[in-house]
């Protein structure tokens, strides 16, 4: 195989999205789709990724930097498909062998087709290779005119005559071309058509009459050329995603009590015998181990949970760990960097956040507990909070092993409470605790007798 390069074109405005943002950063199944074109672009190891970028460069650019090494190229103004391969030159000076021109709004385009269409391209030494399909519905898409056995040309719908528009064999937008005399012949095509644009596809005829061999390669699966241009588009792909995705995660033995409601973002694993209620959603980098119940409603993002592991209904876990057998919610929210450790128990109404519990130590309702570690087997008790806070900075709790922390305690950091310690209910904690050690704050309590009666006179 010789150089592959690879040029998204993604500056176009997305006008039927109707969106101040660019249309490839919109998500698809939890991704943002050009996301997903650059995942598919990476299986041919290109040398370089070029990125046109126009409408809204610079958000689109900011979202894209830092994630990988690719070079950005701005189109300003945007006059066609053609004008924006043209736009590359630069940034492919140098180069030899092969440009792979993708769009950045057709994101379901497997690899394989990718990897057949450089086959093809390489193998029979076509100047150009188009990507088509065979459709029901050809409308909108560039026509494929054949002529004998090879493509001729292209023709726009707008530019089409009524017997042209029959064909539904249509150009998907994708291509392989040598870059040998690429630019050279862009610089040939004129924007005489009905949008006044300059069209990539008019390279074929240009081609095809100087000699040059244009090649198509047919998929069959008509999903991997969809482009999205609409919200509507948007979820029907999504919903595309999430049917592959769950029908994926059932053949390897998850059980989906209700897929349709089910969201699993494409990169998330799931272990086998794991149970998903209806409406759960787990996103981006989460992995969720084998014999675990996750209940409704349940939101879990760039998680770790370990086996055997069950979160009830109602919690959000943001990048968190659970470690196996623990046993989580309902109503509990877990927020970034907590741990929970084996057996332990978070109940209703519990906030965790950057703190860990360890093995088998239980907080079952109304608690907030920031920036603490707690030991084994600790008893949480209603209402304790770990005021982690001083208005200025954030200070740690460390609650070691068999604590016991009575309800409605303030624990006010930074503060120890030591081994096998204990804390009345009603505490306020504002020095360390020794192993061992009771403490207690609230004042002695006043009953005056028959005052309710004496009230009511
Ligand atoms: C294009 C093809 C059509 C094909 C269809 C497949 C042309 C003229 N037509 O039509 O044959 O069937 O794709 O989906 O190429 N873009 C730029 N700069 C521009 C114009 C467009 O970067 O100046 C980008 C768009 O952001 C988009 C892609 O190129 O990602 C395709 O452009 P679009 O306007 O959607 O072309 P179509 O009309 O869909
Ligand atoms: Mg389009």
């Amino acid at each position: 195989m010789s150089d592959v390069h690879i040029v998204i074109l993604a500056a176009g405005k997305g006008t039927r999205m109707k969106s101040a943002r660019p249309k490839v950063l919109h998500r698809v199944a939890g991704a943002p789709m050009i996301d997903l074109v650059l995942q598919t672009a990476s299986v041919l190891q290109p040398r370089r990724v070029v990125v046109v970028v126009g409408h809204q460069a610079d958000v689109l650019k900011r979202a894209l930097e830092g994630t990988q090494d690719l070079t950005f190229v701005v189109q300003e103004p945007q006059l066609g498909t053609a004008h924006a391969l043209l736009t590359t030159e630069g940034a492919l000076r140098g180069a030899a062998g092969t440009v792979v021109l993708l769009s950045g709004d057709v994101p379901l385009l497997s690899a394989h087709t990718l990897q057949q269409l450089v086959h093809r391209h390489e193998t029979t030494g076509a100047s150009a290779t188009v990507v088509t399909a065979v459709v029901d519905n050809p409308r909108g898409y560039g026509r494929i005119v054949r002529s004998g056995e090879g493509i001729a040309r292209i023709v726009e719908e707008r530019d089409a005559s009524p017997a042209e528009r029959e064909i539904r064999e249509i150009n998907a937008g994708i291509y392989a071309f040598a870059l040998d005399g690429l630019f050279a012949a862009l610089r040939g095509i004129a924007a005489e058509n009905a949008q006044r644009e300059y069209y990539l596809p008019d390279l074929v005829a240009i081609y095809r009459a100087k000699g040059l061999g244009v090649e198509t390669l047919t998929v069959t699966n008509r999903d991997e050329i969809r482009g999205i241009n609409s919200r509507a588009e948007l979820a029907d792909m999504s919903r595309l995603l999430r049917d592959q995705k769950n029908a994926a995660l059932m053949a390897a033995g998850v059980t989906l009590e209700d897929p349709a409601t089910t969201y699993v973002g494409q990169g998330v694993e799931v272990g086998a015998d794991t149970i998903l209620h209806p409406n759960v959603t787990l996103e981006g980098h989460t992995v969720i181990g084998s014999g675990c119940e996750i209940h409704s409603g349940v939101r879990i993002v760039d998680s770790r949970i370990g086996d055997n592991v069950t979160v009830l209904d109602h919690c959000v876990i943001t990048r968190s760990t659970l470690d196996a057998r623990a046993r989580v919610g309902p109503f509990a929210h877990l927020r970034a960097h907590s741990h929970v450790r084996e057996r332990a128990r978070v109940g209703n109404f519990v906030e965790l956040k950057n703190t860990v519990l360890g093995s088998g130590s239980k907080s079952m309702h109304l608690a907030y507990l920031g920036d603490a570690t707690i030991g084994e087997t600790v008893n949480i008790g209603a209402g304790t909070i770990t005021c982690n806070y001083d208005g200025v900075q954030k200070n740690p709790t460390v609650i070691e092993d068999g604590a016991f922390i009575g309800s409605d305690s303030q624990l006010i950091a930074p503060v120890t409470i030591g081994k096998g310690a204990y804390v009345g209910s009603g505490t306020t904690v504002r020095t360390n605790v020794p192993d061992g050690a009771l403490a207690v704050s609230a004042g002695k309590q006043r009953t005056i007798e028959g005052w309710v009666g004496k009230r009511k006179k």
